[in-house]
């Protein structure tokens, strides 16, 4: 049978992994999805460092949270797709830069974002983050998710952490009239929180952007419009 012509800047839909390599069975389907993904596509033929810049694009497509000359701070920045998206947005240069990032793991630069590499639990993280951005956010972005150890529980538990601590830093530190994007799991989200955040914000709803796998768990939790903290 003839094979599909690979498409120009992209692969072919449809590719299976060969069964020669020795893969297990999860491994493969990963390779598969990540190979069959339109979004893993398009994020290689239009140069983002993510396909979970497109999860970033839409909200803020719908929901606006990135205006022109907006503060943001990345959490769990690593690649990079976010930044670049809140980069292009906001309007940032390197030489008046609107965007500072944190990751652990290292990232490549993005320019207009300063990018700091280190665990934002650590004690000192948030106040190097405002000193890097030069004052305080208008947006706090959290894409951080906890490093999964197969066991369900234990790695909902700590990304529901994550956003936890993501979510007292944007009440300690947004500008009045800021907004807050987490991302959570379905059910995940304690109603604790959910109260917390209900009575800083004006609006808190949770978003499934299209570019979110439909199979997946994950879901962003968005609170818009920071009242202050007086
Ligand atoms: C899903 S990825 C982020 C992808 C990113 N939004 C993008 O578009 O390229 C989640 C990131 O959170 C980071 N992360 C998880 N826990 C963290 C922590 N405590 N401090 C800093 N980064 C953390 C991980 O290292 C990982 O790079």
């Amino acid at each position: 049978m003839a094979r599909k012509p690979a498409r120009p800047g992209g692969r072919s839909i449809n590719q299976h992994v060969r069964r020669k390599q020795k893969l297990k069975p999860s491994s493969r389907r990963w390779i598969e999805r990540q190979l069959n993904d339109p979004y893993v596509q398009r994020a290689k033929r239009e140069g983002m460092r993510s396909r979970a810049a497109y999860k970033l694009s839409e909200i803020d497509d719908k929901h606006a949270i990135l205006t022109r000359g907006a503060r943001v701070i990345d959490l769990g920045a690593a690649p990079g797709g976010w930044c670049q998206v809140a980069v292009e947005r906001t309007g940032s240069t390197p030489e008046e830069p609107l965007v500072a990032a944190i990751d652990y793991l290292g990232m490549d630069p993005v320019p207009g974002v300063t990018v700091l590499e280190m665990d934002f639990l650590d004690d000192d993280a948030p106040g190097r983050l405002i000193e890097a951005l030069g004052g305080a956010p208008d947006v706090v972005l959290s894409d951080m998710a906890a490093p999964t150890v197969g066991h369900r529980q234990t790695d909902h538990m700590r990304t529901m952490h994550l956003v936890e601590v993501a979510a007292e830093f944007a009440i300690e530190v947004l500008e009045p009239g800021g907004h807050f994007l987490a991302k959570t799991f379905q059910g995940g989200t304690e109603k604790a929180l959910l109260d917390r955040l209900k009575n800083h914000f004006a609006k808190v709803i949770h978003v499934k952007p299209d570019a979110s796998r439909a199979e997946s768990v994950e879901l962003y939790l968005l609170a818009k419009g920071f009242k202050g903290r007086g």
